[in-house]
């Protein structure tokens, strides 16, 4: 099964780390549905590390905690499935999860078959404990094809941290997506530092094949697995603008049964949503001129011949933000400008942007345009 656009959905971990259940993800499966996130495109309720029991059962295979969840994985499949959404889970290449769970080696078939009996869609397969004998893409290959020995189409997310030359085999060992970075953290400074590490690792990203960011962060508020002192609303908007931009897997990461009304709609935002899900993938091209460092700012060409742009301010002030369009190839003849609309408030702008795209921008926040290429005069 090909994956042509980044996956979306939610995971557990980034709130709730170890303290999962039954409960939790049916409560958080009907909030995606009854707050719109399911219609906006978030498809995966992933559960992530802690699900398991600490050993496995006398053949050798996996099983659900009892406590946590009392009914097992397959009746939670089934209530996701009846919602029309799909679930995820969680496993590791080594002895051990990154939480001291059993991981999945030398028994992937095994585990793979657990995963195709219990109706799981996704995978997300860690890294923790691997042996030093066996080399990350072969672990990886290893359970991308039990993964398909089951005969069920299940989405395989690597969750390497980018380690191990990732960008020479990732495409060659069948992963779908691969987390480029360690761990995020609800933090500006963490948010910037991954999405500055991989400015220039966007171009192997297509169907397939995407760069995986880590799980989002807004809407967390410094509450949770993964606090770092929180962000602001408009540190969370140029997260997830930066995320789209990039077309990284959108997986919410905040407890969506509280998510407060302005995180809610720009986790729902169908312009920011639609520049993730383009089927071009193409990558983001760094456009400024000037002060590149402190007003990051990028150019993505669209499948339908428009074009998208971000504008960032990294300043404790708002600011006056420039996109310098000849940076990115526009002559500077007159003739040619871009008609633009924002896509965070919708609004339509009126002035074609001759020569520069000019935005006042808040502290730390981002803007973004989609528009067409449209002659002056
Ligand atoms: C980390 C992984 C996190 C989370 C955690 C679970 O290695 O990067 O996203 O899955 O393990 O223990």
């Amino acid at each position: 099964m090909i994956v042509r656009t980044p996956p979306m959905g939610w995971n557990t971990w980034n709130t709730f780390g170890e303290n999962i259940n039954e409960a939790l993800i049916m409560e958080t499966c009907d909030a995606m549905v009854e707050k719109g996130l399911r219609n906006a495109g978030y498809q995966y309720i992933v559960i992530d590390d802690c699900w398991s029991m600490d050993e496995r059962d006398s053949e050798g295979r996996l099983q659900a905690d009892p406590v946590k969840f009392p009914h097992g994985m397959k009746y939670l499949a089934d209530y996701i499935h009846s919602k029309g959404m799909k679930i995820g889970m969680y496993s590791c290449c080594g002895p051990r999860t990154c939480a001291g769970y059993p991981g999945s080696l030398d028994h992937e078939f095994i585990d793979a078959k657990f995963f195709a009996d219990n109706e799981i869609d996704y995978l997300k397969y860690d890294y923790c404990y691997h042996p030093r004998n066996l080399n990350c893409s072969t672990l990886y290959n290893r359970m991308r094809m039990a993964l398909n020995a089951t005969g069920r189409d299940i989405v395989f997310s690597v969750c390497n941290w980018g380690d191990d030359g990732t960008l020479e085999w990732i495409r060659a060992v069948g992963g779908d997506l691969y987390r480029s970075t360690g761990d995020i953290e609800d933090s500006f400074r963490s948010i910037m530092d991954i999405f500055n590490s991989q400015i220039n690792n966007f171009a192997l990203s297509g169907p397939s094949c995407f760069n995986d960011m880590d799980m989002l962060v807004c809407g967390m508020n410094n509450k949770g697995n993964v606090s770092a002192g929180g962000c602001t609303f408009e540190e969370y908007k140029t997260h997830f603008a930066l995320w789209c931009m990039a077309q990284s897997p959108l997986m919410i990461g905040c407890d969506v049964r509280n998510v407060d009304d302005d995180i809610l709609a720009l986790l729902k935002n169908p312009d920011l949503i639609a520049i993730n899900q383009d089927p071009g993938v193409r990558p983001i091209i760094p456009v400024n001129m000037f002060n590149e460092e402190r007003y990051p700012a990028y150019a993505k060409h669209l499948e339908n011949g428009e074009y998208a742009f971000s504008l960032t301010n990294l300043e404790d002030e708002t600011r006056e933000v420039f996109l310098i369009l000849a940076d990115m190839g526009l002559p500077l003849d007159g003739h040619w400008g871009f008609k633009l609309r924002d896509c965070i408030t919708g609004e339509e702008i009126d002035r074609v942007a001759e020569d520069i795209i000019k935005a006042e921008v808040k502290a730390h926040s981002t803007k973004v345009f989609r528009g067409k290429l449209v002659r002056v005069r």
